[in-house]
């Protein structure tokens, strides 16, 4: 291994919203960590260098993509994902969530009905609240530790509500499933069918484990019609999250041009020039990098699962097939979520995303985000199993 992961990177005081909020949040002072998607390692050399020497230039004006920023693009998801992207049809935004916001105001009126499959990542919900749009729920379905979609009740909750637009998580964030071919197939057939658009949020797209593959949605449309967009970034895979870069892939003209115009009525333009600098060298040069951050984190699912095994028998895992955030079913315990937060936050010290804010079928369970070194994972885990 040329990088090591297992060393811990002191990340207190550098306004890290992971570590330096504790208190502000109501987590004791010396909580561990191992809630927001960040990683605590540091990123590729690569994307260190160009951002010094970017830094060492010391001229920061209004900048933009040129043509090998495409090309790495372009190559990246050939190479890891098959993906022939076609890169003049690529928006730059400042984030996933950003994007998902602007395509939910670019292509629906207030109240318009907009479908998500929860427990999901939470702002999905948020977003389509805060814009007024009416939320619908398709709830996914935990069969002995795997999640399925429930097709009927997508199907139905479409008719039902008239939904104009679905939110796709793939993979999916928290329940860690890789969609299937088939899976994603009958998604895009039924929201073809019933002229649902829909954005497909593949951030976690870089992180499979071994015997799953990441398959673009946009590959499942090829050919079809264009009533999607796939929101892409180099945040996740390389740490860049501070730096605030995406990549979102609208083949659509229209769909462009009105998204385009929702970012002109919020006054955003150009992106954050580091982030520019960063994500080429990430998609140029980070490959290595990431094959042996993913043996890594592999290495700390398996000492998780093991752990959680022999030492915390009411707990349980859900097998993930991608992500590095862990969805772990807590109900054994019988507690109310107020008491389970309580439980893992404040008498463990572990701060942890408690599991009902990913939607009511959380309720009882809570995510951990395991990239960090596994001497970390030890502490909480030893904390953990001192409460219970
Ligand atoms: C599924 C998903 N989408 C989007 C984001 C955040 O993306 P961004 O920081 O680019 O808005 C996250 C972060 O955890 C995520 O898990």
């Amino acid at each position: 291994m040329k990088y090591n992961f297992d060393e811990i990177i002191n990340r207190y005081n550098t306004n890290s919203l992971k570590f330096d909020f504790a208190i502000q949040r109501k987590r004791p002072a010396d909580v561990i960590p191992l809630w927001v998607a960040d990683m605590d390692f540091a990123t590729v050399d690569a994307v260190k260098n160009a951002l010094v020497q970017k830094a060492n230039h010391g001229v920061f004006g209004y900048s933009e993509p040129l043509n090998d920023y495409f090309s790495a693009l372009s190559k990246w998801f050939k190479d890891k994902h098959d993906w022939d992207i076609d890169t003049s049809k690529v928006v730059l935004a400042c984030g996933v969530v950003f994007a998902i916001a602007a395509t939910i105001r670019a292509l629906t009126k207030e109240n318009d009905a907009v479908l998500i499959s929860q427990p999901v990542y939470y702002p999905f919900e948020e977003t389509i609240r805060v814009n007024n749009r009416k939320l619908v729920v398709n709830e996914l379905q935990n069969v002995n530790g795997h999640y399925e979609i429930d097709f009927k009740d997508f199907e139905q909750k479409i008719i039902d509500n008239d939904v104009k637009l679905f939110v796709l998580c793939n993979p999916h964030n928290p329940v860690g499933r890789v969609w299937t071919k088939e899976e994603l197939e009958k998604i895009a057939d039924i929201c073809e069918k019933h002229n649902v658009f829909v954005i497909s949020d593949e951030i976690h797209a870089d992180f499979t484990y071994e015997g799953f593959k990441h398959i673009p949605f946009a590959k499942i449309k090829q050919g079809r019609d264009d009533n999607f967009i796939v929101c892409t970034a180099p945040t996740k895979t390389f740490n860049l999250a501070g730096l605030h870069i995406s990549n979102i892939y609208i083949p659509n003209d229209n769909v462009r041009r009105l998204y385009k115009l929702e970012m002109d009525k919020v006054g955003y333009s150009q992106s954050n020039v580091m982030g520019i600098v960063a994500c080429q060298a990430a998609y140029e040069y980070g490959d290595g990098w990431l094959k042996e951050l993913k043996a890594y984190l592999k290495s700390n699912l398996d000492f998780v699962r093991d752990y959680i095994n022999e030492n915390l028998k009411d707990l349980s895992l859900v097998e993930p097939q991608g992500t590095y955030l862990l969805w772990i079913d807590c109900r054994n315990l019988g507690l109310t979520d107020r008491q389970l937060h309580n439980l893992i936050n404040i008498d463990a010290k572990v701060w942890v995303d408690d599991g009902y804010v990913f939607g009511a079928g959380g309720s009882g369970y809570i995510r951990i985000n395991i990239a960090c070194p596994k001497a970390i994972l030890l502490r909480a885990l030893n904390n953990i199993k001192s409460v219970l």
